[in-house]
């Protein structure tokens, strides 16, 4: 599988999003950081504005739901257009169940991790999700510095994906750019979240092309 690149907007300019979304077209996936100002401390935007944001997206929605009890919120976020929906493990309280539901309304089925979350404890459940996310800072703002120890959990998780045959995909989210991208990449991740990256650049486009140039020279598992 190739390297997939997903901007996120929440480092967009929420005053012209449609044209910020418009400038990341030829990413892969369209990365959406739901906040609720419990699971984690900032607020950010919910369901009608997900729902407006799939509607004139020319790229698919990838919801990141950082917020308190997913099992009841995120199947809403698959009805109202998100092609994949990530729901926080620490936040879960029957994540099979929360898979389940959204792949039954066909979504992608994803689980993420905060930093201080062993990468064991979402291991019984990769037969039940199409992606794992790892976090590479503290969920909650854009703009953070890449936490490269959480490398050992990226190797642990694509050493369980290919032993159990599995193509699950494996989600890196936070401080992502030219200079941490081949690490996150080698160590096993190939769906990569850019938010400060692509959105503080210039040339947003040349940026993804950059980012997906240098993951994929990077990628020995692709
Ligand atoms: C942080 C969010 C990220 C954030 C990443 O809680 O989940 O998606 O936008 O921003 P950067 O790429 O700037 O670290
Ligand atoms: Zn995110």
């Amino acid at each position: 599988m190739a390297i997939q690149i997903a901007p996120s907007i929440l480092s967009a300019d929420f005053a012209n999003l449609e044209r910020d979304i418009v400038a990341v077209a030829e990413a892969d996936w369209l990365h959406v950081d739901v906040m609720d100002g419990h699971f984690v401390p900032n607020l950010t935007l919910g369901l009608p504005v997900v729902e407006r944001i799939a509607q004139v997206s020319p790229l698919p929605i990838d919801a990141h739901l950082m917020i308190e009890d997913p099992d009841r919120w995120a199947p809403r976020y698959a009805e109202v257009g998100a092609t994949s929906v990530t729901f926080h493990l620490e936040a879960a309280r029957d994540p099979r169940t929360i898979a389940a539901d959204l792949r039954s309304l066909g979504a992608r089925a994803s689980c993420a991790i905060k930093p201080g979350t062993p990468v064991e404890d979402v291991l019984p459940l990769i037969d039940t999700l199409d992606m794992v996310l790892i976090m590479t800072v503290e969920p909650g703002f854009g703009g953070q510095s890449f936490m490269e120890d959480m490398m050992p959990k990226f190797r642990t998780l694509r050493a369980a994906v290919a032993a159990a045959g599995s193509d699950l995909w494996i989600q890196a989210d936070g401080g992502v750019a030219r200079e941490t991208i081949a690490t996150v990449v080698e160590s096993g991740g190939d769906v990569l979240v850019a938010g400060s990256a692509v959105y503080g650049a210039d040339d947003r486009g040349g940026e993804i092309r950059a980012l997906r140039e240098l993951g994929q020279e990077a990628c020995h598992h692709c």
